[in-house]
């Protein structure tokens, strides 16, 4: 993360004097003010942990999303050769589970709002699926009563993808609640760089005991944290502490005594280990509801700024109750033309479902398809400053108005 190109293209090579170093772009910087999460000191609503998916059950902690997919398909009882409903919409890290446990996909189509085309699936699903895994897509529900009761009848472990939805409710129930079990992933919600989990309200999660990172392993996971929160301008007064903290493991490392990487992995490698001791430490001093704030606050901002931007088109303009969005999606038709150039600007940006899983069928969801091509994400995260809002939405408003008054290649000046 830290590598990402901040040039914009000039004269001769680019060069990293330019862009704006916002935090990439999904991961927060730090939580939010006052709370330093690793250290577990100050904390304006620290302590109050348990909501979001903690709130639905003990988590059982693993290294990433991912890993905690993997550790739901166990749960659930399924065994190699058995077929997983996937939405056609997805991105690769949640198909990369299915290949580690011998499990097959079976893509199912999306309504242009990303919503589950449950009739689609009501009108005739394979018998020889067993289980099916539903995305709330950035944070917006799916009609989750329906989907409940549509696993019920056809004998499907319901698996709620939450890494989107953390937090949030639909139907007046918490995200997460309506499957069998439900995944998080921690980095889309929390200043870090890995970290998932596995919840359920309505049976035991695993209780195996993963391998832990021990004490220098966590040690180099917070500095690496408190690295990044300075490496985008936040938290600046710590930085001697981490200098020294940093150089305390590096030592102990070249003794050592540091963990092994390979193990962090999120690769099948790391199904055996558990998340680290600073990534459980972040989210019980978190504070839930001004994570769900400012994300709404900043998310509400940018589709503000965004709304008539010639070329863009927001997914998602109504931000209903009980959202808590974690990325603003967008379709923008000149999309192939302008990224180079968006990434010259350092517009923190992803492209979610960018590259889908080559089983899937061209023309079986048009919507999956079309965003592969057309789909970027700005973030809206809880650690983002006014003006960096402000000036990643220009900067992509200046493209895309510059895109539509000239066709072919794009200006690359700011
Ligand atoms: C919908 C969805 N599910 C699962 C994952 C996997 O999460 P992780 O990257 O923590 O493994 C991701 C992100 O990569 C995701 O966007």
């Amino acid at each position: 993360m830290q590598t990402r190109s901040i040039t914009v293209e000039r004269e001769g090579p680019n060069r990293p004097a330019e862009g704006r170093l916002i935090p990439w772009p999904e991961v927060p910087a730090y939580p939010v003010l006052g709370d330093l999460g690793p250290m577990g000191i100050g904390g304006s609503g620290a302590g109050s942990g348990a909501a979001g998916l903690l709130a639905l059950g003990a988590p059982f902690f693993t290294t990433a999303g991912r890993t905690a997919l993997a550790w739901a398909f166990k749960a659930a009882g399924l065994v190699p050769g058995d077929r997983v409903l996937l939405p056609a919409y997805h991105c690769l890290a949640m198909v990369e589970p299915l290949e580690w446990l011998g499990l097959e996909a079976v893509y199912y189509r999306l309504h242009d709002d990303l919503s589950i085309d449950l009739e689609d699936l009501e009108a005739g699903s394979d018998p020889a699926c067993k289980a099916l895994v539903a995305v709330h897509y950035f944070g917006f529900p799916q009609d989750a009563v329906r989907l409940r009761a549509f696993c019920d009848s056809a004998g499907l472990a319901l698996i709620e993808d939450c890494a989107h939805s953390f937090y949030g409710s639909c139907a007046g129930a918490p995200m997460g609640s309506f499957g069998d079990y439900a995944i998080g992933s921690l980095p889309k919600f929390f200043p870090l760089r890995g970290g998932g989990c596995l919840v359920s309200s309505r049976h035991e999660v695993p209780r195996q005991v993963l391998a832990g990172h021990g004490p220098v392993g966590n040690l180099q996971a917070l500095v690496r944290e408190l690295q990044m929160a300075h490496y985008y301008g936040r938290l600046r007064a710590l930085r001697p502490a981490t200098f020294g903290a940093a150089a305390a493991a590096k030592l102990l490392a070249l003794a050592g005594l540091g963990g092994d990487p390979a193990r962090l992995g999120c690769g099948a490698a790391g199904l055996e280990t558990a998340a680290g001791w600073v990534a459980r430490r972040s989210l019980a001093t978190s504070a839930p509801e001004e994570i769900a704030d400012r994300r709404r606050r900043h998310y509400a901002t940018i589709c503000r700024l965004l709304s008539g931007v010639p070329g863009i088109t927001l997914l998602k303009p109504r931000l209903e109750t009980g959202v808590v969005p974690y990325m603003v999606p967008l379709r923008i038709p000149a999309l192939g033309r302008i990224f180079a150039t968006l990434e010259d600007r350092a517009v923190p940006m992803q492209r979610f479902g960018q590259f889908l899983a080559p089983a899937l069928a061209p023309g079986l969801c048009p919507v999956s398809d079309d965003l592969s091509h057309h789909g970027l994400q700005l973030p809206c995260h809880q650690s983002l400053w006014d003006d960096e809002i402000e000036w990643m939405v220009t900067q992509l408003a200046d493209v895309c108005t510059k895109a539509g008054k000239q066709p072919g290649r794009m200006p690359a000046e700011h």
